[in-house]
């Protein structure tokens, strides 16, 4: 007989789902390890118009939901059956992708007559550095807290105070433009394609050479410059907010300063490497100065790295440079399918919340339950929102 004694499947198998803005994402997952991770990119959909147009992005997700969906339980090698739950991201994103994803794991869970968790796309961001390395279980005696989370995407920038797992709090936030949709803007101001952080990384790589960077104060504010290897100034850069007490961060100053510069010169390949290594330092320069400064403010043991920016080499190197200097450890997923949009982070996030309740699949309280975000039956199910605007903090 089954009896709620019975201990707690401490890998559940769950069917994941993320449409929060113009990745098409489902994935299964058996606790922190990823089953399959299946990815539908509208980037070039959207790459004519600069950025994502959010009724172009929900009907891409309402035409490959389906399809994106079988293929992650096919790819798993999973039954059916054997799925234990559904997670759906409810927020933050584009009101009307998420509700596709919405609607699709609102079905499913019907159908199967399984449980749906709902989980923050952020929390999905921050837990993807586990992605295949504990068991569930173990995740609490291998971390050391508090952490710090910096979340760097196209939407978010955005620092983290982790007391534990699912006690999270804001920090510090980009006051303006996202740091990937700086990098996103700054691409196309040089003609190049979306989304413009690899464009703009690429380009920097091969440059990276012959340009000796150097960060300067000029009165009460802090500047990147780059040099030719001659000596020569090439161009300089402001890093907004560096120097102010706070961990906000700023793009829109960076940009506008940006484009004054792409406009002053005629734009040569070799002129758009040197400005791509000019302004790939200042876009990272800017999180890992705030970084530094929330190490110094809230002393943690660990930093974790989340978000499509995380894909960056370059911040990958200055983070870990920050966290070998600081002796710190410092944790990112080494898959980039893991940083960009995707769905077995939000999988890996809703292992963990479904660990921490003690949910017993066969002594389910719908009641109660439903208090967490996890919605069982109908009545519940119907209940299940998107929120856009959702923090970090309300996880
Ligand atoms: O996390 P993500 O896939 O989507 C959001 O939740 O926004 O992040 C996408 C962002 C884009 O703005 C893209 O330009 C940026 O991540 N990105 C990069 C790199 N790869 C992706 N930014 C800088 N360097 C990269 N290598
Ligand atoms: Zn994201």
């Amino acid at each position: 007989m089954i009896t709620s004694m019975m201990p707690i499947p401490s890998e559940l198998t769950i069917l994941a789902i993320d449409t929060s803005c113009d990745e098409t994402s489902a994935a299964v997952v058996r606790g922190t390890h990823v089953l399959s991770n299946i990815r539908y990119t509208q980037v070039a959909v959207h790459s004519e118009y600069g950025g994502v147009v959010p009724s172009i992005a929900k009907l891409h997700h309402e035409l490959k939901i389906d399809d994106v969906t079988n293929a992650a339980v096919e790819q798993s090698g999973v039954k059916q059956n054997e799925i234990d739950m559904l997670a759906v991201t409810y927020g933050p994103g584009l009101a009307i992708a998420l509700e596709v994803g919405i609607s699709k794991a609102r079905s499913l869970a019907l159908e199967w007559q399984k449980p749906l968790i709902a989980v923050n796309h952020m929390e999905g961001h921050l837990l993807s550095v586990f992605a295949d390395r504990f068991d569930v279980n173990d995740l609490n005696n291998n971390i050391e807290t508090p952490a710090i989370g910096l979340l760097v995407s196209g939407k978010h920038s955005e620092l983290v105070l982790i007391n534990g797992i699912g006690e999270y709090k804001k920090i510090g936030e980009t006051q303006d433009d996202a740091c990937g949709e700086a990098f996103d803007k700054a691409a196309r101001m040089m003609g190049l394609a979306y989304p413009g952080g690899p464009e703009i990384s690429n380009r920097a790589a091969k440059y990276r050479d012959n340009v000796l960077l150097r960060k300067e104060r000029d009165q009460q504010k802090l500047y990147v410059c780059a040099y030719t290897t001659s000596g020569e100034l090439i161009d300089r850069l402001p890093l907004p907010m560096a120097t102010s007490d706070n961990l906000d961060m700023s793009y829109s100053g960076l940009k506008t300063a940006f484009k004054h510069i792409v406009n002053s010169a005629p734009l040569t390949d070799e002129r758009i490497g040197e400005l791509c290594v000019l302004f790939e330092a200042a876009a990272l320069d800017v999180l890992v100065i705030k970084l530094t400064k929330a190490i110094n403010i809230y002393n943690p043991k660990e930093v974790w790295l989340g978000g499509g920016v995380g894909a960056s080499q370059e911040l990958r190197r200055k983070v870990n440079g920050v966290g070998d200097e600081l002796g710190l450890k410092v944790r990112v997923a080494n898959d980039i399918n893991l940083l960009v949009d995707n769905a077995a982070m939000i999988g890996i996030a809703a292992a963990t919340i479904a660990n921490r309740l003690g949910i017993d699949l066969n002594n389910l309280d719908p009641d109660s339950l439903i208090r967490n975000k996890v919605y069982v039956g109908a009545k519940y199910l119907s209940q299940l929102d998107r929120d856009p605007g959702l923090s970090i903090s309300n996880s």
